[in-house]
């Protein structure tokens, strides 16, 4: 493969010649990385069973790991699933395009690559007029998981792409980093009741505004049990970070004075620490000795979720020895942010206060 080119692209206004000259390159059954308003995909032909196969050995990513397949408008839909139940239309209508994701029952015309072998696929219109662009002038539904290596965290620019995945994709369209920052909610509709695989952007109070009989899987399974996982988005390694992470739980003030104590201890034995943090704790970790990312504010968790997959990646680049992370509220957009946190820490969780 040549070199990947990285060509900017207008988010908001794209550019139709570099979208048409990214649209040839995934119809040629390559490989195309692209903005979403979640995080970057790793896109090609869906209906493309040997262009799909490439996508999964460039993020070096097991085959059981079923892919979510991108369409530009909702009525796309029948070409993807066997049945489109009401409820399907209904989230649809209220929600695309948008960062959801719909498990529903395989249609013939995707390839079993797609959906590991599966009877279901999972579908989703992202909220973005780049990859949308890019679906309509490809002519074909683009399936594209984050554009990361298996288990790293996602990313949220097109440097973060090229960092995990320089020469092994064609095109990276750089549309500027992802405003939402956390992956679409995945929604298994084939459950009974329907059940969220993955929190994601779209909250759990605003599907049950819709569905109110939505449910979360709670269901955490070890990596190497991946081929009998319901949705490798229930691994609990997973979004890791390099660094072993750590996450503390309890009240802020407690947090924050662990934080401290373990950062210090740490650099006593000559480790550096990196804490992720929100901005009022800073001055509380002032002198710990901690290379230190923000999330913003603690009252605006939208802003931690657009945050969070790059400060995991900046603490990594800054050579920390570990990483201390404090836990949020798992609700709103907060479930999505615990989530994450939980999955990087592989279960080290601290409990404080
Ligand atoms: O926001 C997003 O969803 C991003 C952007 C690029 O659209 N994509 C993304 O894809 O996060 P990926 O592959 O990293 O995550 C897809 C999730 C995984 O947890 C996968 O297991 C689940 O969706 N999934 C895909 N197909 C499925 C299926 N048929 N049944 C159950 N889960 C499925
Ligand atoms: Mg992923």
């Amino acid at each position: 493969m040549p070199e990947t080119l990285v060509i900017p692209v207008d988010p908001l206004h794209p550019d139709p010649a570099r979208v048409a000259q990214a649209a040839a390159v995934i119809r040629a059954g390559e490989l195309v990385a692209f903005p979403t308003e979640t995080v970057y995909g790793l896109g090609a032909n869906a209906l493309d069973e040997a262009a799909v196969e490439r996508i999964f050995a460039a993020k070096e990513r097991p085959a059981a790991d079923p892919l979510i397949v991108h369409i530009a408008a909702p009525e796309e839909l029948e070409q993807i699933v066997a049945e489109v139940p009401y409820a399907a239309w209904r989230l649809a209508e209220r929600f695309w395009p948008g960062p959801l994701t719909l498990v529903l029952p395989k249609g013939t015309a995707i390839p079993a690559a797609v959906c590991a072998g599966g009877k279901t696929v999972a579908v989703r219109m992202p909220a973005h007029a780049i990859p949308l662009a890019l679906i309509r002038a490809a002519g074909v539904p683009v399936a594209a998981p984050s554009a990361n290596r298996f288990s790293r965290p996602s990313p949220t620019t097109a440097q973060h792409v090229l960092d995990d995945l320089a020469g092994r994709v064609e095109i990276i369209l750089d549309g500027g980093p992802t405003p939402i920052g956390v992956q679409s909610t995945v929604l298994d509709l084939t459950a009974d009741p329907p059940t969220v695989l993955r929190p994601g952007g779209l909250s759990l109070e605003a599907l049950r505004a819709v569905l109110p009989t939505v449910t979360v899987t709670r269901r955490y399974l070890a990596l190497d049990t991946v081929e009998g996982a319901a949705s490798p988005g229930m691994l609990l390694k997973h979004y890791s970070p390099r660094a072993p992470l750590y996450l503390y739980s309890g009240p802020p003030e407690a947090i924050t004075a662990a934080l401290r104590n373990e950062a210090l201890r740490r650099a006593a034995e000559g480790e550096r620490a990196g804490v992720l943090i929100f901005d009022e704790d800073e001055a509380r970790l002032a002198g710990a000795a901690a290379a230190i990312s923000l999330l913003g504010p603690r009252g605006d968790l939208d802003q931690a979720a657009a945050r969070l997959f790059a400060a995991l990646r900046e603490l990594d680049a800054r050579g920390v020895d570990a990483i201390l992370a404090c836990d949020v509220e798992p609700a709103g957009a907060g479930l999505a942010i615990h989530d994450r946190l939980l999955r990087a820490a592989e279960g080290k969780v601290v409990l404080v206060g």
